[in-house]
């Protein structure tokens, strides 16, 4: 019979692999567990209201990535893309966010029908961070440290580059949408196509086209930055100050406006230059307006995402191996000592040592012949009595040593 394929984009990850995302996770866990931040488990359906309100009805992904479905009581309902309208949602929903400060991070699959090809998948995987109550600038430059940190452990710093750019408040937003749609109107015809839909739907988006002649057109184009008030423009360099005293580079990029509706005032992304075209690795920024919008009481929030897979990618291209852990010791068994063999793994595992046991039975040979392919250093046999017998199969020329439990436990130990 024919065997079943993985969906278009949706990936597994085993092997290697595997062992090096959980070690990436628990890592992330320990470093934002410093930072305060508390895990949220969330669902991965949601209404899909909640995407077109929070996201926003123009922007790609609610246009045209979504997984939209009707479930079997008519309800159109969506894998969520991305993590920031799930986390808000909850938090109102349970009270989280009233009037206090609180900090959350969460991990887990999205799900944006993208064209697939390296780092940019169907079903991708993510690790995001929200801080709700706080209004000033050095929350992000804060959160943006610990990201600094986190490339360091990983040893990938020098292959990232952090991008910030303020894009205001919704009204002054407004003001040069309007200015910005004027301009770009009289050169219209020139325009790329996607950047010819967006003119009316989502014109500040225009500014990222990746077309070289709306590139050229934007050259003369009325700036952002011309249109922010005093307190835009303070905030914005409050944060560059605190960037700046903490020694953490950064680019100031004005065409940086994000892909999704919720934004204002700071936006940034950390972008490598080892992945191609899919160079964002974190994004985020601060969305004061989500959490009303959303039904709640006015909360201001910041945030951030990275993709993991990508995360993954540019750590192991930067030389960082992820390798499996192998067992220390393999051991074997016959059928009259079974039990107390397994009863030895299971005390030597208590004491955090990582032993392999030999399962389903075979000669001494082809027993000896896994132990060898499980990489493991030493063999363990039990002879009669029990005595426990040592084995280093990186040399053949030790001999057996018979040892006590305790003295099986230092050896072990060490290595
Ligand atoms: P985003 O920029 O859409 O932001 O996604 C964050 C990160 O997810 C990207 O930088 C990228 O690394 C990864 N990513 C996105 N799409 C794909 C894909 N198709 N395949 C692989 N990786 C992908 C957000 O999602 C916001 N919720 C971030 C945020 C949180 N802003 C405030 N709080």
């Amino acid at each position: 019979m024919k065997t079943i394929q993985s969906v278009r984009g949706m990936n597994d990850i085993e092997g290697a692999e595997a062992f090096f995302f959980q070690r990436l996770i628990n890592l992330i866990e320990e470093l934002f567990g410093r930072y305060q931040f508390e895990l949220l488990i969330l669902p991965i359906v949601e209404k899909t209201e909640l995407f077109s309100r929070g996201i926003g009805g123009a922007t790609d992904i609610v246009e045209k990535e979504m997984y939209t479905f009707t479930d079997r009581n008519e309800e159109s309902l969506s894998l969520r893309p991305e993590g920031t309208a799930g986390c808000v949602r909850a938090c109102l929903e349970r009270g989280l966010i009233h009037n206090q400060i609180r900090k959350f991070w969460y991990y887990g699959p999205m799900f944006r029908h993208e064209r697939p090809q390296k780092g940019r998948y169907r079903q991708f995987y993510q690790v995001g961070a929200e801080i709700f109550g706080i209004p000033t600038p050095d929350v992000e430059a804060e959160t943006l440290s610990m990201l600094a940190k986190l490339w360091e452990l990983l040893r990938i710093q020098n292959h990232l580059t952090l991008e910030i750019n303020t894009i205001g408040t919704l009204e002054e937003r407004k003001i040069y949408r309007q200015k910005l749609i004027n301009y770009l109107k009289g050169h219209f015809e020139a325009l790329d196509e996607d950047s010819k839909r967006r003119l009316e739907t989502n014109p500040l988006r225009i500014l990222d086209s990746k077309d070289s002649n709306t590139q050229a057109i934007l050259e003369n184009a009325p700036k952002l930055m011309e249109c922010l008030g005093e307190g835009s423009r303070s905030h914005f360099e409050k944060l560059t100050c605190y960037l700046d005293a903490l020694k953490i580079s950064y680019r100031l990029n004005p065409k940086l406006v994000r892909g999704l509706d919720y934004y204002c005032h700071t936006v940034f992304e950390w972008t490598t230059d080892l992945l191609g075209s899919q160079a964002t690795v974190c994004g985020g920024g601060r969305y004061d307006g989500l959490v009303a919008e959303l039904g709640g009481q006015a909360t201001q929030a910041f945030g951030f995402a990275l993709g993991l897979e990508r995360l993954m990618l540019i750590t192991e291209q930067a030389g960082f191996k992820a390798e499996r852990k192998t067992p220390i010791a393999y051991l074997m068994t016959d059928e009259t000592n079974l039990a107390a063999v397994i009863a030895l793994a299971m005390q030597l595992r208590d004491n955090d040592i990582h032993v392999a046991l030999n399962c389903g039975g075979g000669s001494f040979k082809a027993q000896l012949k896994r132990a060898e392919k499980s990489e493991a250093r030493f063999r363990i046999t039990l002879k009669e009595a029990n005595e426990i017998a040592l084995t280093d199969l990186n040399n053949h020329h030790a001999p057996e040593q018979i040892l006590s439990f305790n003295e099986l436990i230092k050896v072990l130990g060490y290595g």
